[in-house]
């Protein structure tokens, strides 16, 4: 089982990318389960349904999100019927939406999982915990496990992926929008990569327009940011090649496609 997952799409030009770019990972790397973190997916902030079934569309099984899940006040009205949306497990009781999802391919079953991390973020309840429990719940399930922490702390994601190995196919971390080159295979099987970057415009600071966020850092005032319309943009993405029977993953591939780092296959 191949499992390809895209980080963190930000706005129309991030949303461009997968269009134009997910039909070809697809060709080139035949995954059989395809991934998105699409919480910066509207405009920067949120995700809408035309977008999530936008993504089912061009070829995704199931959609992550993160801090950015409430953003657009649109996620209230259909994230209940979304059966492929995921948002952070660790939201309180209670909180519309679920932090787990079941992928089926043939008789295989991907379980799809997000997390969110506690270090300089927002208060939830604890990840690691909620880990435990829905680890256990999906193993009963199926051996394939995949979960998205999105977290700003690598320490953060690192002892998740440690808690985790064995137990789970792959710990990809999100947030931070900047790929890492850490990406292994721990040593009881479970693939690991701080983050998986984002995908989005190229030339911004995070896939947001630079200029204010560089202004902010000279005054400190309250600034409106906004994703770039037109530029240069990125793709990031993993290729996770993981035993149908055990869950233990094989191999992990970053990927990543932008004007310095060209799409060849
Ligand atoms: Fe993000
Ligand atoms: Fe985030």
């Amino acid at each position: 089982m191949k499992l390809l997952f895209i980080g963190d799409v930000v706005g129309s030009p991030g949303r461009d990318m997968v269009q134009q770019y997910l039909p070809k990972l697809k060709e080139t790397y035949k995954p059989q389960v395809v991934i998105i973190n699409g919480e910066n997916a509207a405009a920067g902030r949120g995700i809408t349904e035309k977008i999530y079934r936008q993504f089912l569309e061009w070829g995704a099984h199931a959609v992550t999100l993160g801090n950015h899940s409430w953003d657009h006040k649109e996620i209230f009205t259909f994230i209940d019927e979304a059966n492929n949306l995921v948002r952070p497990a660790n939201f309180p009781e209670g909180v519309p939406g679920k932090g787990i999802t079941y992928v089926r391919w043939n008789a295989l079953q991907v379980a799809v999982i997000n997390l969110q991390g506690r270090t300089f973020m927002p208060p939830l309840d604890c990840p690691f915990k909620k880990a435990e429990e829905l680890v256990e719940e999906a193993r009963k399930v199926t051996p394939i496990i995949f979960v998205d922490m999105h977290a700003e702390a690598t320490s953060e994601k690192q002892a998740l992926g440690w808690l985790l190995d064995g137990k789970v196919s792959a710990v990809i971390g999100t947030h931070t929008h900047v790929q890492t080159a850490d990406y292994r295979i721990l040593p009881k099987g479970t693939a690991y990569m701080t983050d998986v970057g984002m995908t989005g415009p190229y030339d911004g600071i995070l896939g947001m327009q630079k200029e204010p966020i560089i202004q902010k850092f000279f005054d400190s005032l309250p600034a409106r940011f906004t994703v770039p319309k037109d530029g240069r943009a990125q793709l990031s993405a993993v290729l996770i090649d993981v035993d149908d029977k055990t869950g233990q993953s094989k191999s992990i591939k970053p990927i990543l496609i932008n004007e310095d780092h060209p799409f060849f296959d």
